[in-house]
This record gives structure tokens, sequence and C-alpha cells, in this order.
């Protein structure tokens, strides 16, 4: 038998690109690669781009300039883009940069194993398709390899919200949901590979309608499903719309013991002005209410959000809005963006705020979150949580995990092994992590 090939994936953005990294290299796997960490050594290189803020080509091209020597060296060597670059911009780098083989969108990555063929026969190839067939479901004939206690698990894909400053509806395409069995299925499987917490995926993975046996399925529902499944401890899922969240997931995340009490849901905005030109389609007043019913359902939940300050005509009174809604609800964690222009998106046109002010702004809203997140952390002090144990620590006898909030958590003198989950009482919290003692 001859040596298998190597795989080098260098993956960029969203957590949804975590996961399509995993499937390109379970479906090359099939075709003989195993994965190496090093580009040095590989026989076929991929990137899996993002491109949600500007200069996102610019660095895949300079990314892809560096392996000009390695492909001198090794004739053989393939060099792949895929990702949302790849879709936004597929012809655009075939053009312009002869190293690479082979262009693929996230729509077609279940065609990588025929586009690898046609590669090695020396041909340039790329399909940035939208086909109509489960990618997923072509994917799955895949080795059977244990993995860690956590996995991501896309159940919904692409997005029709058009928010004025983003290209994701355009590289990932219209709101497609994943049918409820496969789901499943593909649950179960994990599970019995040793995978103990799944987060559910989507770019708007609240609006998820599957089918299921008796028609179509929420995500609520879907959630009840997953919790039938034995040996699956955790749930979670990620990006939320606020317009999309029905009142069966907030009642859900009240009384599903293992849907994980965190929420990444993001508002962009404080200022109705600007909420209403981002295209967001709710109010700072609506999505204050909302957080309102969710910890009512939930009392202790985590909330975390998404920012972009220097929208299109943000005022210094549009930001100051945002500071007043970030006060109001008390993020536990979140990411904030200085808005950057995508060709091709509404916003794009618009009258662009002074970069200095945007940075400004930025800083300010991040000194904000970051004493937030610091509170909520520290809050944490003399609580217990359950803790899932995900690899060693840095010391002898120490576990590092998270917690149900998804604090990092440092356990020292610790039995327990990769997996286990434990009650933990958190005794310190500091920079970025809580150290705790397990509770016997
Ligand atoms: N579907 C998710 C994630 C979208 S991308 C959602 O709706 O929240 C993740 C984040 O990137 C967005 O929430 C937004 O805050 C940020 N983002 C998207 N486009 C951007 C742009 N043009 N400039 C700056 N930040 C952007
Ligand atoms: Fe982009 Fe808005 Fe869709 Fe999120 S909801 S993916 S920000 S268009
Ligand atoms: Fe980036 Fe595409 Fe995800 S643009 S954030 S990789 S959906």
């Amino acid at each position: 038998m001859s040596a298998p090939k190597k795989l080098f994936i260098k993956t960029y953005g969203c957590q949804m690109n975590v996961y399509d990294s995993e499937r390109m290299a379970e479906a090359l796997g099939g075709e003989g690669y195993v994965e190496t960490k090093s580009p040095d050594d590989a026989d076929m290189i991929l990137l899996n781009t993002c491109h949600i803020r500007e200069k996102a080509a610019e660095k895949v091209y300079s990314e892809l300039g560096r392996f000009k020597g390695l492909k001198a060296e090794k004739p053989d060597l393939k060099i792949g883009v895929a990702g949302c670059v790849a879709q936004a911009e597929g012809q655009e780098i075939m053009r312009r940069q002869p190293l690479v083989d082979l262009v693929v969108g996230p729509q077609s990555y279940h065609r990588l194993p025929e586009m690898e063929a046609k590669a090695r026969e020396g041909e340039k190839v790329l399909d940035t398709d939208f086909p109509e067939e489960d990618k997923f479901e072509k994917l799955k004939n895949r080795p059977k390899a244990k993995r860690g206690p956590t996995a991501f698990l896309t159940v919904q894909e692409g997005c029709d919200k058009f928010c004025a400053f983003c290209v994701v509806p355009y590289t990932r395409g219209a709101e497609v949901s994943r049918p409820v069995d496969r789901i499943l299925r593909e649950a179960q499987d994990l599970v019995e590979r040793g995978v103990r917490e799944i987060t559910l995926l989507g770019q708007n993975v609240n609006a998820y309608h599957g089918a299921g046996a008796n028609g179509d399925m929420t995500l609520a529902q879907l959630i009840w499903e997953l919790d039938k499944v034995d040996g699956l401890e955790r749930i979670r899922f990620t990006t939320s719309h606020p317009n999309d969240m029905q009142d069966d997931l907030i009642e859900a995340h009240g009384t599903c013991a293992k849907l994980m009490p965190y929420l990444h849901l993001p508002v962009q905005a404080g200022s109705d002005k600007i909420l209403k030109r981002m295209n967001r389609a709710h109010t700072a007043e609506s999505y204050l209410r909302l957080i309102e019913r969710i910890r009512a359902a939930r009392p202790d939940i985590l909330i975390s959000g998404d920012f972009i300050v220097g929208f299109p005509e943000e005022t210094e009174a549009d930001f100051q809005a945002t500071l007043d809604l970030v006060e109001e609800v008390k993020y536990g964690t979140a990411y904030s963006f200085k808005y950057s222009t995508r060709p091709g998106t509404p916003a794009a046109e618009r009258p662009q705020v002074d970069p200095k002010e945007a940075d400004d702004r930025l800083q300010r809203l991040q000194a904000l979150l970051t004493k937030q997140q610091r509170e909520v952390q520290d809050s944490m002090v003399g609580r217990d949580v359950t803790v899932l144990f995900e690899k060693a620590g840095r010391f002898p006898g120490q576990m590092v995990g998270k917690s149900d909030y998804l604090h990092a958590v440092h356990v020292a003198d610790c039995d327990r092994a990769i997996g286990d989950l434990a009650r933990v009482r958190i005794l310190s919290s500091g920079a970025n992590s809580l150290a705790g003692a397990l509770i016997d």
C-alpha cells in the first residue's frame, strides 16, 4: 500500500467553517488523505476562508503567495481555496493566483473527491454552485475515529435576512434546514465517538425548520429530540437572530436540562435609526423585552452578543444608545467590530463614518464590554457549576474544562478524565478563566 497523502487545512472565520473543515478532511480521508499540522509536508493545502470583514481576500492572496517556494520544490502539491472568499471571488482567485489548482464554495464540498482527482490530473477545477442535494449527506462515508468531548453540528445554513452590512446571504446562500433524522443520526454517531456536548450551528440557527416525521420542526423541537439521545449531556446552539427567538425555544431554556444556560443573541447596535438602516427588523426596545423574557425563563442565563460600531451615518448619540443598551443587558461575553465595507452589500454605498471616530467608539465599547464580562465571570466565585473536562492543564493533576456558562475552569487535584462531567465549586476568577475544586 502506498503511503497516505497528507492534507493541511487552515481554517478562518466562524464555527461553521471549523465544522466544514472537518467534513472536508473526512471527505478527502476517503481518498487516502491524512491530516498534517504543517504545510511543509502536505500533498494538498486547503485554505478555508472567511469573507466577513475587509481585507479577507487580500489575506488569502498573501497566504497563498507564501506557498510559492513549496510548490516550486514539490510540483505535485495541490493548493485549494474553500469557504466564503472562494464563493465570492472564485473566478478572480483562479485568474490572479496561478498557484491555485482548486476553488470550492461552501455548498460544493461533497464534490471535493472528484475535484481532487481532476486536480491530480493537472486540471484547474472550480465549483461554486448552489446545488440542491444535501452536501452533508453525501459526505457521510467517513472513518469512525474517536473524538474529543465537544463537537459542532451544522443544522441550518444560509440566511434570508440581508442585514445591510453582511455578505453571508451572498456567500452561504438562502436559508436551508437539514432534516431532523439526519441530524439525529449524526448526533448519535458523534456520541458513539466520545462526544458529550454538541453545538448546533446555523447562520440563523433559531430559524431552523427542518423536516421531521410529522412536518417541519422548530429548533426547540429538534433540541427536545436531541435531549433523548443517551450519552449526549449538553446542547448549545449558535447564532440566533432576535426575530426568530420563538416562545418554545425560550421555554426550553427553562425546562430542558441538557440545554445550556448560554445564549448568543447579536443586537449589533442600540439606536433604532441605525438598526433600521441595518435592516435588522427589530428595535432596541424589542430586543430588551426579549432578553427580559429569556431571563424570566432562565434567570442565570449568560447572554452574549455581537456589535458593529461606525456603521454608515452613526452619530455620537446613536453610539451612546449602543452603550446604554449594553449597560442594560449586562453581557457575559461579546464580540465587537468596526464596520467594514463589503462590496455588493447595500451599506457599502452609504456615507462612511470617520475611521478615527469609529476606532474611538470601538475602544469605548470594548472597555465597557470587557468590564461587564469580567464582572459576570467574577460573580461565579463561590458558586457551584458543572464542568465538562476537555484537556489536561499545564500543571500535574490539573484539568481544564468548560462550565455550563462556557467559562473556562481550571481544577487542581483532579482525578477525572477528558469527557467527564463533575460538579465544581468556583474559588477564584482570573484574567480569562475560573479556578475551582471538585465537590465530592
Ligand atoms: N448570522 C450571525 C453571524 C453573522 S457574522 C448573526 O446574524 O449574528 C458575525 C458577526 O460579524 C455579525 O454579527 C456582525 O456583528 C459582524 N459583521 C458582519 N458583517 C460585518 C461588517 N461588514 N463589518 C463589521 N462587522 C460585521
Ligand atoms: Fe448576516 Fe444578518 Fe444574516 Fe446574520 S442575520 S448572517 S448578520 S444577514
Ligand atoms: Fe466568515 Fe463565511 Fe462564516 S463569511 S463568518 S466563514 S459564514
